[in-house]
């Protein structure tokens, strides 16, 4: 990675062409990390008219101070035949009716655009949302715009999904099974909800209060599962030119995560307040995950994993698979790794209680998970 420190160098001497020098000697892969004491806005703009489809860029640090930015060099993306591009704007514009269209005209969009996705890849939808933020949709927008097709797609892309079968031992497969002990968890987090709008008081919800630590400690836990599709996953899109999907799953994460600190915050406190006030704490931090995390899942399951397999080289998936071990695992063993007593037939351990206590006891650090 190069650095240039724009901060150092006094205000007069900080043209636009010293960065470009920079960026044009950089190799394929290679990132430029630019370090300013203002957001370079321009600059991005800048890129984006010169150098459009060859960079990614991401911010890491945004003020008050200091604005860091990585951008990297991509190779270009395939020039589409006038087929392609047909289809793809196509796809566009169903993507924007969708996104526009009124109360009264909306059943009929929803309509036309179920028949257009029964045919459309999981990639290509993937691209066109990308071209749609690099022509101007935000990055908040497409994500508006993602829980209205979403909601048109379910059902339609399933079938793309289950032709994806792969060994249990692929990064794939790893990070579907965790899905599945995700989603119980979100169904029992639900259920919990409820049970302690029920109970009313701390007194009465004294199983439910331990239950809840539980899962806390559970969604603490599966930050692992959201690091490894960051660092061993998305680079790797980002390399073959799929780069806003990952970024918008990556905001998501940031948010899970934060909601997840609430969560645990809110169980483990000795001080909760009132009853009520817990209630109202909590409350609405596990309606958010159970429905956007669902989704988020529902997203990766049906359309960003089957796009990863498609893009990435295969022997990519061998490097993909060793950065997941490096990582280390959270509620899950690999089936590969003979010596972990969860097995892969029943994949998911009885209860999250058994798992933690295993888990404890196993010490995982890192690399290997012996259970
Ligand atoms: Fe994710
Ligand atoms: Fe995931």
């Amino acid at each position: 990675m190069k650095e240039l420190d724009l901060k150092a160098v006094p205000v007069n001497e900080r043209s636009p062409d010293r960065i470009i020098n920079a960026w044009k000697e950089l190799a394929e892969g290679d990132t430029l990390k630019l370090i300013n004491d203002h957001d370079p806005k321009p600059l991005h703009y800048l890129f984006q008219v010169e150098f459009k489809d060859t960079f990614v860029w991401e911010y890491k640090k945004q003020g008050p101070d200091e604005w860091i930015v990585e951008i990297k060099k991509i190779k270009p993306p395939p020039i589409l035949s006038p087929e392609q591009k047909k289809k793809r704007d196509e796809l566009k514009q169903i993507l924007k009716k969708l996104h526009e269209a009124g109360p009264e005209e909306l059943s009929g969009v929803k309509k036309e655009a179920q028949k257009y996705f029964k045919e459309v890849e999981p990639k290509e939808l993937a691209m066109a949302e990308q071209e749609l933020i690099q022509e101007g949709t935000t990055r908040t927008e497409m994500k508006r715009l993602c829980d209205v097709h979403l909601e048109v797609m379910k059902g339609q892309l399933g079938s793309h999904a289950k032709k994806l079968k792969l060994p249990a031992s692929h990064p794939l497969t790893i990070c579907k099974d965790e899905h599945k002990i995700i989603k119980r968890n979100l169904r029992r987090l639900k259920a919990l909800l409820a049970k302690l709008k029920a109970a009313g008081s701390f007194d009465q919800a004294k199983r439910q209060l331990d239950v809840l630590k539980e899962l806390s400690h559970f969604f603490l836990e599966t930050e692992k599962h959201h690091q490894r599709e960051e660092k061993a996953i998305f680079p790797r899109l980002k390399a073959h030119g799929v780069i806003e999907p990952p970024l918008i799953f990556e905001e998501d994460h940031v948010e899970f995560m934060a909601k997840k600190k609430v969560l645990s915050e809110s169980a483990l406190a000795e001080n909760k307040g009132s009853y009520q006030e817990f209630l109202s704490k909590i409350g609405p931090v596990i309606e958010f995950l159970t429905t956007n995390l669902t989704d988020h899942i529902y997203k990766e399951d049906n359309i960003l994993y089957p796009m990863a397999y498609e893009t990435l080289d295969k022997s990519e998936w061998k490097e993909v698979r060793k950065k997941f071990d490096a990582i280390g695992y959270c509620c899950f063993a690999p089936a590969d790794l003979k010596k972990a007593k969860v097995s892969r037939k029943s994949g998911i351990p009885p209860n999250i209680k058994q798992w933690a206590g295993k888990r404890q006891k196993a010490k995982i650090k890192g690399k290997k998970l012996k259970v």
